[in-house]
C-alpha cells in the first residue's frame, strides 16, 4: 500500500505517525468541529472530484464560530490545502475527506477559553455507508435529538455525536438499519447522522432548518435539483412522526449515505415498498452530479488532478 499523509496544523505527515497526545481536550471533552466530505472518482476521466469542498468549509466555520473556535484558514485554503492533500494521496477510487478543527490544550476542564485550536485532515478509501443497495428498515428513536441550547445540532462538534451513537446502536440491536430521530418537541429531527425526505406526490418534504438538524449539504443539494431538474415541489417544515408511516415515499442523504431509500418505518411499509419513482430519479441525478458527469453541476465537483 503505498504512503498516505495527513494534513496537521500545516504539515503533511505520513498517517502512521499522526498522533495526538492523550490528554488533548478535544478528547477528554468531545470539542472539535469537523466535516465528512466525498471525493468521486471518475473512471472515464480517471479523476476524483471533491463535492462541494467549499460549502463544507463554509459550514466549519460557522461551527467553529459557534463554538469559540479559530478555523485557522479561508474556505479557500482549506479547499487548496484538500486538493494538495488527495493529489499526494493518490486515489483513483472513491475517498473520505475528514477535517477537525480541535480544541489542543493539555489541560482539565471544560472551557474554550485560554486554549489552543488545531487543524487536521486526514482521508481515506470509501465505499458505500450502508454497505450494500437494499432498501432500509429503520424506526423512530426513543432517543431525543438534540435540541439548539443543549449542543447545537447546526454546528457538526464531534461530543454531539454521543447522541447519534446511542440511536444508532439501539436501532442496531433491535434488529433496523438506521433510526429517524425526534425533537423533544415530538416533531421529526433527521436521521442518525443524515437528513431525511419524504415524498408527497410531487412535493418533496423535510425538516426546515429550525428542526434541530445538520443542514446537510446532500439535502440543499437535493432541494436544488429536485426543483430545478425534476420540477418538484419543495416544502421546509415540520413533520409529525405519522406522517411518516403513510407518506408515498422517504429516503435518508447525506454526504455518507448518499440518497438512501427508505423501505419501512417501524414496521409500517413504505409506499408500495419499492424505490419510489421519485427517489429513484433523485438518486441518479445525485450520482451522476458528483461524479462530474452534469455540466451545468460541474461547478460544485473540484477536480484533484491537473
Ligand atoms: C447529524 C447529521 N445530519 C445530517 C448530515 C448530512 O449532512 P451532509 O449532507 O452535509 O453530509 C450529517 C452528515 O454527516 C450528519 O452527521
Amino acid at each position: 500500500m503505498s504512503q498516505e499523509y495527513y494534513y496537521m496544523d500545516g504539515n503533511y505527515v505520513p498517517s502512521q505517525e499522526a498522533m495526538i497526545p492523550v490528554r488533548t481536550h478535544a478528547f477528554l471533552y468531545g470539542t472539535s468541529v469537523f466535516e465528512g466530505i466525498r471525493g468521486y472518482y471518475n473512471q472515464e476521466e480517471d479523476q476524483v472530484y471533491a463535492f462541494r469542498m467549499k460549502e463544507h468549509f463554509e459550514r466549519l466555520h460557522n461551527s467553529c464560530k459557534i463554538m469559540h473556535m479559530d478555523p485557522k484558514h479561508s474556505v479557500e485554503e482549506y479547499v487548496k490545502i484538500t486538493k494538495e492533500l488527495l493529489a499526494k494521496n493518490n486515489y483513483h477510487e472513491d475517498c473520505y475527506i475528514r477535517p477537525e478543527v480541535y480544541k489542543s490544550a493539555i489541560k482539565i476542564g471544560p472551557s474554550l477559553l485560554d486554549n489552543p485550536d488545531s487543524v487536521l485532515i486526514f482521508t481515506i478509501k470509501l465505499g458505500n455507508y450502508f454497505g450494500d443497495d437494499r432498501m432500509l428498515n429503520v424506526c423512530v428513536s426513543n432517543w431525543h435529538r438534540l435540541e439548539d441550547n443543549t449542543i447545537p445540532p447546526r454546528a457538526k462538534v464531534s461530543g454531539a455525536y454521543a447522541n447519534t451513537a446511542l440511536m444508532i446502536t439501539d436501532a442496531k440491536l433491535a434488529g433496523f438499519d438506521d433510526c429517524i430521530s425526534i425533537s423533544a418537541s415530538g416533531h421529526v429531527a433527521e436521521g442518525s447522522a443524515m437528513n431525511f425526505f419524504i415524498v408527497e406526490g410531487n412535493t418533496l418534504v423535510t425538516t426546515q432548518t429550525t428542526s434541530n438538524i445538520l443542514v446537510g449539504v446532500t439535502r440543499n443539494t437535493i432541494i436544488e435539483i429536485a426543483k430545478e431538474e425534476l420540477g418538484m415541489e419543495v416544502a421546509e417544515r415540520e413533520i409529525d412522526r405519522t406522517e411518516l408511516y403513510t407518506a408515498d415515499e422517504a429516503f435518508f442523504c447525506g454526504t455518507g449515505a448518499q440518497v438512501a431509500p427508505i423501505g419501512t418505518i417501524d414496521h409500517r411499509t413504505i409506499g408500495d415498498g419499492k424505490v419510489g419513482v421519485k427517489t429513484a430519479q433523485i438518486q441518479k441525478l445525485y450520482y451522476d452530479i458528483v461524479r462530474g458527469k452534469v455540466e451545468k453541476y460541474k461547478k460544485w465537483c473540484t477536480p484533484i488532478y491537473e
